[in-house]
């Protein structure tokens, strides 16, 4: 048996589900091109019957990514897999990944038939997935909970079908590393066709063993196993991609396993993800939490500076941290910043240096020194910006009277051009110039989470606001940074505005298309 285990991300379809506001076409394929660098086997990237974006964005993604295999996922449905074989057929190479609950509480409950119907369906899917393509992957739902003996009939049935690979979800969580390991061993002791497969797992995090679960599948024969970036994911999130990575190649020696990911590339991705899909990583997290390599107690830090193996099992470098935070100012020139983007993991393709070069002096000229986890802040907000936009602020002066809780704001925006200023007053300076820019723009933006971060150390750190808000019944995520936090909120607000007002446009284009070919169909 190889030791090569497939590395499967499926941040943009298990982790983006279970996000408040979803990622736009633009974010996801930001995503999907730092996972291609990130070395990722296979991506999973939606579920396109699910809805005409999610179709899009499978199909821009597919159509880009040529290092990674693309996937996407349908129930065993035939509308589902037509869904997602169309949508991926722009890629060069593609799999299918069908499933559908193998449980007794789910079959009995939840798909209310008897578990040879199930059976089945799931025959018939993977068979009709095989229309497609070669390479499909069929998953038993709630495998952690089926018993034993259905759950081997189902796999051999599925494999005779055609299915590739095999997943072994524990969709729940449910399971511990014992048990989990005993259900691999029982497929591989007593499946006859199960050499004609790989097995994957795909473990869900509510009891926090998911990473336990998928080390033990391996060390019993599965040879994938299916994860995301900082385990983000339904309820508790999935497996952590940056977890198995990093165990996979830190205790290589004993576990003689290995995979194609690219370490390097881990930190950047880990911010990049957190950033778009604004799900922030807790500081003690295990890779990527900022505290990670950092040593507290005296005692670590003395052994540490004698020899940094005492207490570093890993090297930050090795994720592509760089402890080398240098700081920058406004006579740093161009050259250094490229130089310092290079040294954080970041090409020329991610970012346009003219905007982030005049980003970097206006930050630079208010706050004095520039440091690394400034400039990267400042790549992801302007990329943000890069779009058209309607609303933009000229001007904001806030008066806060702290001790009265009452504060007026005065805002100047430009709205399609034209120069509005208003001002309102409000229970704080934050609320004082939210009601300022409604007033001035005349848009009703419904807040639904307000999050302010400090990006940085110290007082140094700049304040990033991240909001969520709701508008004609769909989410959309600003993000604001500043030095000043009412300016970031300002921001996040406006970003979100210019949202809504694209998001507006879309559905405005596609009436009209839609009346164009009514009329030409009537002619
Ligand atoms: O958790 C789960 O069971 C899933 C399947 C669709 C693979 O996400
Ligand atoms: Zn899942």
């Amino acid at each position: 048996m190889s030791n090569r285990v497939i590395i499967f991300d499926t941040t943009l379809r298990d982790g983006e589900q279970a996000l408040a506001a979803s990622l736009t076409v633009k974010e996801k394929l930001q995503i999907a091109q730092s996972l291609e660098r990130l070395g990722v086997d296979v991506m999973e990237v939606g579920f396109p019957v699910s809805s005409p974006g999610d179709f899009e964005s499978v199909q821009t993604i597919a159509r880009t990514i040529k290092n990674s295999r693309v996937c996407a996922l349908a129930r065993a449905l035939e509308k589902d897999i037509d869904a997602a074989a169309q949508s991926l057929s722009v890629a060069d190479q593609f799999r299918i990944h069908t499933f559908i609950s193998t449980s007794t509480i789910h079959v009995e409950s939840k798909l209310k038939r008897s578990f040879d119907q199930v059976l089945d369906m799931a025959v018939g899917a993977v068979k009709y997935a095989r229309r497609f393509t070669d390479d499909v992957e069929f998953s038993c739902e709630d495998a952690g909970r089926t018993p034993i003996d259905n759950l081997c009939r189902m796999v051999e049935a599925a494999i005779k079908a055609g299915a590739k690979t095999i997943n072994i979800p524990d969709t729940v969580g449910y399971t511990v590393p014992s048990e989990f390991g005993g259900i691999i061993q029982n497929l591989f002791d007593r499946v006859p066709n199960i050499d004609q497969a790989v097995i994957s797992v795909h473990c869900h995090d509510d009891l926090g063993l998911s990473v336990a679960n998928s080390i033990t599948a391996v060390q019993h024969g599965a040879r994938q196993i299916e994860c995301t970036v900082n385990g983000i994911g339904e309820r508790a999130g999935n497996c952590s991609l940056e977890e198995i990575a990093m165990i996979i190649a830190t205790r290589k020696a004993s576990l003689g396993l290995e995979t194609g990911i690219n370490a390097k590339e881990i930190h950047r991705t880990s911010n990049l993800v957190s950033q778009l899909c604004n799900m922030p990583v807790q500081a003690n997290k295990a890779i990527v939490g900022a505290n990670a390599f950092t040593h507290s107690s005296g005692i670590h830090q003395d052994g540490v500076l004698k020899s940094q193996n005492t207490y570093e099992i890993m090297t930050p470098e090795s994720i592509g941290l760089n402890r080398n935070n240098l700081n920058m100012t406004s006579r740093s020139g161009r050259h250094v910043i490229k130089h310092r983007m290079e040294e954080m993991g970041y090409g020329e393709q991610d970012y346009d240096m003219d905007t982030l070069y005049e980003a970097f002096l206006k930050l630079a000229d208010k706050k004095g020194q520039v440091f690394d986890y400034d400039l990267e802040a400042l790549v992801y907000v302007e990329a943000q910006a890069e779009d058209e936009n309607h609303y933009e602020l000229q001007q904001l002066v806030v008066h806060s009277d702290s001790t009265q809780g009452q504060a007026t704001a005065t805002v100047t925006l430009t709205v399609d051009g034209q120069s509005v200023t208003e001002a309102a007053t409000g229970n704080g300076p934050v609320d004082a110039a939210y009601k300022a820019i409604a007033r001035a723009s005349g848009c009703e933006i419904n807040i639904s989470s307000y999050q302010l971060s400090a990006k940085g150390q110290g007082q140094d750190a700049l304040g990033q606001v991240d909001i969520t808000a709701s508008y004609h019944e769909q989410s959309f995520h600003g993000v604001g940074l500043a030095t000043d936090v009412v300016e970031a909120s300002a921001a996040a607000l406006i970003h979100v505005m210019n949202l809504t007002w694209r998001a507006d446009k879309v559905a405005e284009n596609k009436h009209k298309l839609k009346q164009a070919r009514t009329e030409l169909g009537g002619v």
